[in-house]
């Protein structure tokens, strides 16, 4: 990854020449001061939004293929929506309430970022009584909270539909929440989104194994194994 990153820095930079993408943007930003970003740092920013930015993305999608494998209805009502929005572009997610409710109904059940961790500044008490102290190391899994059978009924079944209704938005933090949200929230639901409209709208997916596969609680959560379904053209 570095030598790939540190190669395209290079010639970005030697060439002078831009093609208008994100790479260009930190080489142009300049801060209040002028200054602009050491080569160092727009690795680092490179290297952080590939890695981020990539695995987080495939892996909903391999879990939302594993699901809609198991689900034909679904993928014939998300065809029927893909249908309507076609020709496709950023606006069409708005066009596809389905779709996007079965990307959110896969990262409520495996959300890429299954823990997000947190530094403690100063010692508090929880309403629950629980009492932190300074400098402790908090553990927030969106995994657990996105299970709990208080907040989410049929906390274990894959039930797209409940995306279409109200429910706990504080309890579905799939990208955190506060100062430090993903900020690239929008980008992944129109990939997520878009990618599942676009190839459901081309292809049957049928699955390749009996039972799901057991998540694999690596940076992300992924499914073990791979995602193993069959495509036929539709
Ligand atoms: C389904 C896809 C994604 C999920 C589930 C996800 C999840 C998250 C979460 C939970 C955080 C917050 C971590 C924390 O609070 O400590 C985060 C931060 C971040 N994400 Fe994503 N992400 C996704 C896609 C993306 C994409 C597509 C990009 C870039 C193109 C991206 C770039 C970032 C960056 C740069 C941060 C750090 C932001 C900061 O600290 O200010 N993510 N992501």
């Amino acid at each position: 990854l570095d030598i790939a990153v540190a190669r395209i820095l290079s010639e970005r930079l030697r060439e002078g020449r831009g093609v208008g993408d994100m790479l260009d943007l930190l080489i142009a930003a300049r801060d209040d001061d002028g200054v602009g970003l050491t080569p160092q740092e727009i690795r680092d920013e490179i290297v952080t939004f590939i890695v981020a930015g990539h695995e987080t993305v495939a892996s909903a999608l391999a879990w939302a293929w594993l699901f809609l494998a198991r689900h034909p209805e679904m993928q014939d009502q998300i065809a029927e929506e893909s249908r309507a929005a076609h020709p496709w572009s950023r606006a069409s997610i708005a066009r596809v309430p389905f779709t996007r409710a079965v990307f959110d109904e896969t990262m409520r059940l495996y959300p890429p970022a299954w823990v997000i961790t947190r530094r403690s500044r100063d010692a508090d008490v929880l309403p629950c009584e629980i009492s932190i102290p300074a400098g402790a190391l908090l553990i927030i899994s969106p995994y657990l909270l996105h299970r709990h059978p208080d907040i989410w009924v049929d906390a274990e079944e894959f039930r797209p539909g409940r995306f279409l209704e109200p429910f706990e938005r504080d309890a579905f933090i799939p990208f955190g929440a506060g100062p430090r949200l993903c900020i690239g929230r929008d980008f992944a639901y129109v990939e997520g989104v878009l990618m599942l409209a676009m190839l459901t709208h081309r292809f049957r997916v049928t699955p390749m194994s009996e039972g799901m596969p057991w998540a694999d609680p690596q940076v992300t959560i992924r499914p073990h194994g791979g995602a193993p379904v069959r495509l036929a053209p539709r």
